[in-house]
């Protein structure tokens, strides 16, 4: 009996315990199975599934775990795509955008942005927008959000670079303001457009004025009496007709610039050729020069053909010309000489005068610019001449410039694009 019950007893311990170990393996597998996968899903890792076993509350359990590994993966995919869109629309924008926090630390900055700032990118997180702008005042994000945009000077010695910078509070349905938006845009271009405007028309006035003011004295004098005499009336007189003659030249160059600056300006071009026409111009010039200036002349033998407008190139080389008399000393020579330099023909007129600084050397082509004012102004220049030169030389195709050694003379050069050559035997 004892023994009877006691293999009972065993037997029934032992498929017990077989039973025990089957079913908690039941409910332990896909327990572990799950946190494998969720350890996995930490990782990022969303492709794997788990093994449902069986249809009860375990195998429920396992399969809601894989939908919601199915919708988590959706999510993140979402997130993903939206971070690139947002990554590329910042990246390829022409202006720099720059969030910060609250407290006005950069917490995003696109390339541009750096770029205009001049920023490693391990520096910009984190730093602090008002250091980064250099901003003199303190910036305050105001309750109502509206903040005014304003012109950020990053010019650095060489380069001027203006940046207009507009900002735009973040902002929840009317919550607290959580930080701040900033569009950094270049508009150097404007402005120096702008700055150059500004100072064309202070130019043009004093300019005007300074003629006006010297008829003014001598016309008030001659009311007061000056005109009765013989000997003063004249002079003062010939003295106003002088300067309402360049008030006159003036307002013709800036009526010129003004014209070529418009886009419907067209040139009469006519074929010519340009050896004949540049020797017709300097005998002209030979005949008026002087005696103490000495003119040489280098140029090519053969006719060389251009389209051109022949009114606007006389007065390009009058002007060269001119220029080349005005600055020489006594005893100086002007050399003209003619090339040709890959399919352009180049004309170079040679001074032995003053010279320019080389510092000076492309400004002389800016409207209204004269190296030495006072001096210039007494020989009777307004600084238009080579300005005009250059617009006429650019609606041909061609270039200008000025090499010079200061003090020992200046050459000016421009080029024009020819039609062709014809060899003169004699
Ligand atoms: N050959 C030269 N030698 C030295 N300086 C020159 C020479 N040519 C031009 N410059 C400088 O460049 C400046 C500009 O020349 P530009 O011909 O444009 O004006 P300007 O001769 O002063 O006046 P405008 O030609 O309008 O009567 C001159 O004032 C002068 O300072
Ligand atoms: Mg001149």
């Amino acid at each position: 009996m004892t023994r009877i019950l006691a293999t009972g007893t065993l037997i029934a311990l032992i498929i017990t315990t077989i039973l025990g170990i089957l079913l908690s393996r039941t409910i332990t597998r896909p327990i572990a199975d799950m946190r494998r996968q969720a350890v996995e899903m930490r990782k990022g890792n969303f492709s794997r599934k788990v093994k449902v076993y069986s249809d009860d509350e375990v195998g429920q359990l396992a399969y809601a775990f894989n939908e919601l590994t199915d919708e988590l993966m959706e999510a993140n995919a979402t997130t993903e795509a939206e971070r690139r869109r947002l990554t590329s629309v910042l990246e390829n924008m022409s202006d720099g955008v720059v969030a910060t926090d609250r407290s006005l630390r950069v917490i995003l900055m696109n390339d541009q942005a750096r770029d205009m700032i001049g920023l490693a990118e391990e520096e910009a997180m984190g730093a602090n927008l008002q250091n980064l702008l250099e901003f003199d005042d303190e910036i305050v994000i105001p309750e109502d959000g509206t903040m005014p945009p304003k012109l950020i000077d990053l010019s650095t010695d060489e380069e001027l670079f203006l940046v207009r910078a507009y900002f735009s509070p973040i902002q929840k349905h009317s919550g607290p303001i959580t930080g701040l938006i900033v569009v950094l845009h270049d508009v150097t271009e404007q402005e120096q457009v702008e700055q150059d405007r500004r100072e064309f028309v202070a130019n043009v006035s004093h300019e005007l004025r300074t003629p006006l003011t010297t008829m003014r004295s001598y016309l008030e004098v001659l009311a007061e009496g000056a005109y009765k005499d013989d000997e003063l009336a004249p002079r003062f007189l010939e003295t106003t007709q002088n300067e309402t003659e360049r008030m006159i030249r003036l307002v013709n160059d800036l009526l010129q610039l003004s014209k070529m600056d418009s886009k419907e300006y067209t040139m009469q071009k006519v074929k010519f050729d340009f050896i004949q026409f540049f020797n017709d111009i300097i005998d002209r010039h030979e005949m008026t020069k002087g005696e103490t200036i000495q003119f040489r002349r280098k140029l090519m033998k053969r006719r060389v053909y251009v389209h051109a407008d022949q009114d606007k190139m006389t007065q390009v080389i009058d002007n060269i010309i001119t220029n080349a008399i005005k600055f020489s000393p006594e005893g100086g020579t002007i050399t003209f000489r003619t090339m040709l330099r890959a399919k352009r023909l180049v004309i170079g007129i040679k001074d032995e005068g003053v010279g320019i600084p080389k510092s000076n050397l492309k400004k002389i082509f800016e409207r209204f610019y004269r190296v030495d004012k006072a001096r210039a102004r007494n020989i009777g220049g307004t600084g238009l001449g080579l300005s005009i030169a250059k617009e006429v030389v650019s609606a041909h195709s061609g270039d200008i410039w000025a090499e010079s050694e200061f003090g020992r003379g200046t050459t000016i050069y421009f080029t024009i694009p020819f039609d062709t050559i014809v060899e003169v035997n004699d």
